[in-house]
C-alpha cells in the first residue's frame, strides 16, 4: 500500500533521515519473534460463536490480528531486558525500587510514589480512601476501570468531555480536552465537600484516544486548586499526548518532549499510571501525590491489598522494566514514528469512506460502528456486531467501546445508548509492522463492501460490573 505523505516529518528538529523520506519506517530492528498460527474462515465462525460472541473469550492462539488492547503488549526493548536481569528481589528496599522511584521522580515529579501490580489497583486504593457514597468525581472520560472502581466506592463518575469531541469528523487537534466551563459550574454547585477529587485522562482512551492540551490541563487546574480540590492525571499514555501537545500546541513545537511531560504534572496534584501503556512494561503501574498524610493512609492500604510500598505487587524486574521504559517512551523520534503509524491507518480508512473518528489519536484507530452499521440500532450492539464480523473476516481481534462496555448503570442496571458506538482498534506498541497494518485495512474494507448483509446481536448473560469483559452474546 502506499505511504501516506507526513508532514510532520518535516517538523523533526534532528537532521535525519526521516525528515526527507517519506516512507514511514518502524524505528527499530526486529531480534525475536513470535509466530502467528492462521485460521480460515470456517474455524474462525466456530471459535467466536464458542467464545459467547466476545472476543475476550477467545484464545489468543486463535487471534491472527491482536488489536484487542495496547496495555501490557508491547514489546520490550533489549535494554528493558537486560535491566530485568539486574532485578533485585529483595522483600524490602530493593535497588530496583530505588532505580523505579527516581525514574518516576525524574518525570512526574511528585514526591510520593507507590508502586502497584497495575493502573486499576491505584484507582481503587486512591477511590477507596477518597470517594464517599455521593461523591462526585469530573472527568474528561472516565476509563472503564475508573468508572466502575468509583462507583464500586459508592460515587459517581461524571464526564464532562468538551464539545468539539461530539463531531466524530471535525478535526479539532484537543478533541480530548474538558469541558471546563461545566467544570467550574460543577464546582461552584457542589464544592469540595461533593467533590473529593478532579481526574482527567490523557490521551482520553473511551472518547477516541484523543490528546488533551497544556492550557487546558493547566485550566483545570486553576479551577481544582481555587475550590481546594486535589486535581489527578490518568497518566496511562502520557507521553504520547505530550508528543500532540509537541505537533499541535503552538508554542511547545522547540520544547522537548519530556518538558512537556514534566510541565503537565507540575500543574497536578497526583496521578494514577498504568505502566503496561507508556512504559511498554508487560505489568505494572503507580500512584503518586504530593500529600504525605494521604501517601500514608495509600501504603497502609497498599500493604492489605499489593504487598509492600517498595514493590507493591511487583517483582523486582518488573520496576527495572518500568524505570528503563519511561524514558525510552519519551524518545522522540519514537513517538513520531507512534502517532504516524496510527494516522497512516486512519488516513486510508479516510480514502476509503469508511467512518472513523478523527483526527488520528495516539494508541488507537477508532471505528464509527453507528455510521458503518447505521440499520442497527445502539441496544443491539452495532460495535459488537462489527468487532465480530472483523474476527470471522479474517482474525482481527478488537474491542467494543459503546453501548456494551458504558450503557448499563451497574447500580440499577438500566440500559441505554452509550454516546457513541466505537470499535476501537488499540495498536500494541513496536509489536506490529506495516504489512500487518495494511492486512488489517483489507479486512475492514471486506467487513464494509458487506455491510448491509450485517445483524445485530443481545446479551445472553452478563455480569454487574465491567460486563464487556465476560458477556456472551447472539445474533438477532
Ligand atoms: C485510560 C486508562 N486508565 C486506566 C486503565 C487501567 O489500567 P490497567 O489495565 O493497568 O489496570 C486503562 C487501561 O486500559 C486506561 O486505558
Amino acid at each position: 500500500m502506499r505511504a501516506v505523505t507526513v508532514n510532520v516529518h518535516r517538523r523533526v528538529r534532528d537532521p535525519s533521515a526521516s525528515e526527507i523520506m517519506k516512507t514511514i519506517i518502524e524505528p527499530f530492528r526486529i531480534k525475536v519473534v513470535e509466530p502467528i498460527k492462521l485460521t480460515t474462515r470456517d474455524e474462525r465462525e466456530q471459535l467466536i460463536e464458542a467464545a459467547g460472541y466476545n472476543p475476550f473469550l477467545l484464545r489468543a492462539d486463535d487471534v491472527i490480528i491482536d488489536l484487542l488492547t495496547d496495555s501490557g503488549t508491547s514489546a520490550m526493548s533489549s535494554e528493558a531486558w537486560a535491566a530485568m536481569m539486574r532485578g533485585d528481589e529483595s522483600y524490602a528496599g530493593a535497588r530496583s525500587w530505588y532505580r523505579f522511584r527516581d525514574a518516576v521522580n525524574d518525570i512526574f515529579g511528585f514526591e510520593q510514589v507507590i508502586p502497584t501490580h497495575q493502573g486499576r489497583a491505584a484507582e481503587h486504593i486512591l477511590f477507596g480512601i477518597m470517594v464517599q457514597p455521593d461523591s462526585i468525581i469530573p472527568n474528561n472520560t472516565h476509563f472503564d476501570t475508573t468508572r466502575a472502581n468509583i462507583e464500586f466506592s459508592g460515587g459517581n463518575a461524571i464526564d464532562l468531555p468538551c464539545s468539539e469531541a461530539e463531531d466524530l469528523d471535525s478535526e479539532y487537534p484537543f478533541k480530548g480536552n474538558m469541558d471546563t466551563a461545566a467544570l467550574e459550574k460543577l464546582v461552584a454547585e457542589k464544592g469540595p465537600v461533593r467533590i473529593p477529587i478532579i481526574m482527567v485522562t490523557i490521551t482520553n482512551n473511551s472518547g477516541g484516544g484523543q490528546p488533551v492540551s497544556m492550557a487546558n490541563i493547566r485550566e483545570i487546574s486553576r479551577i481544582a486548586r481555587g475550590a481546594n480540590i486535589p486535581f489527578y492525571i490518568d497518566a496511562c499514555r502520557f507521553a504520547e499526548n505530550s508528543q500532540f501537545i509537541k505537533r499541535r500546541e503552538p508554542g511547545y513545537e522547540n520544547t522537548a518532549t519530556i518538558d512537556i511531560a514534566r510541565e503537565m504534572f507540575s500543574y497536578a496534584d497526583g496521578c494514577t499510571m498504568s505502566a503496561k501503556k507508556d512504559a511498554f512494561a508487560n505489568i505494572g503501574g503507580f500512584l503518586c501525590t504530593n500529600d504525605a498524610a494521604l501517601a500514608q493512609r495509600e501504603r497502609n492500604l497498599l500493604i492489605l491489598t499489593e504487598g509492600f510500598p517498595t514493590y507493591g505487587g511487583l517483582a523486582g524486574r518488573d520496576l527495572e522494566a518500568i524505570a528503563v521504559g519511561l524514558h525510552e517512551v519519551l524518545d522522540e523520534h519514537y513517538l513520531d514514528y507512534r502517532l504516524l503509524s496510527i494516522r497512516y491507518v486512519v488516513e486510508h480508512l479516510r480514502e476509503l469512506g469508511i467512518p472513523v473518528v478523527a483526527p488520528s489519536g495516539g494508541h488507537a484507530v477508532y471505528l464509527d460502528a453507528r455510521r458503518f452499521l447505521p440499520h442497527i440500532e445502539p441496544l443491539q450492539y452495532p460495535g459488537q456486531s462489527l468487532a465480530v464480523e472483523l474476527y470471522v473476516e479474517a482474525g482481527v481481534r478488537t474491542v467494543e467501546i459503546g453501548t456494551v462496555m458504558f450503557g448499563a448503570d451497574s447500580r440499577t442496571g438500566e440500559e441505554c445508548a452509550a454516546r457513541f458506538d466505537l470499535v476501537r482498534l488499540a495498536i500494541p506498541r513496536r509489536v506490529y509492522t506495516q504489512s500487518h497494518m495494511d492486512y488489517v485495512l483489507e479486512a475492514i474494507n471486506l467487513v464494509w463492501e458487506r455491510r448491509s448483509d450485517i445483524r445485530g446481536m443481545r446479551i445472553v448473560r452478563a455480569p454487574q460490573f465491567l460486563r464487556h469483559f465476560t458477556a456472551e452474546f447472539d445474533w438477532i
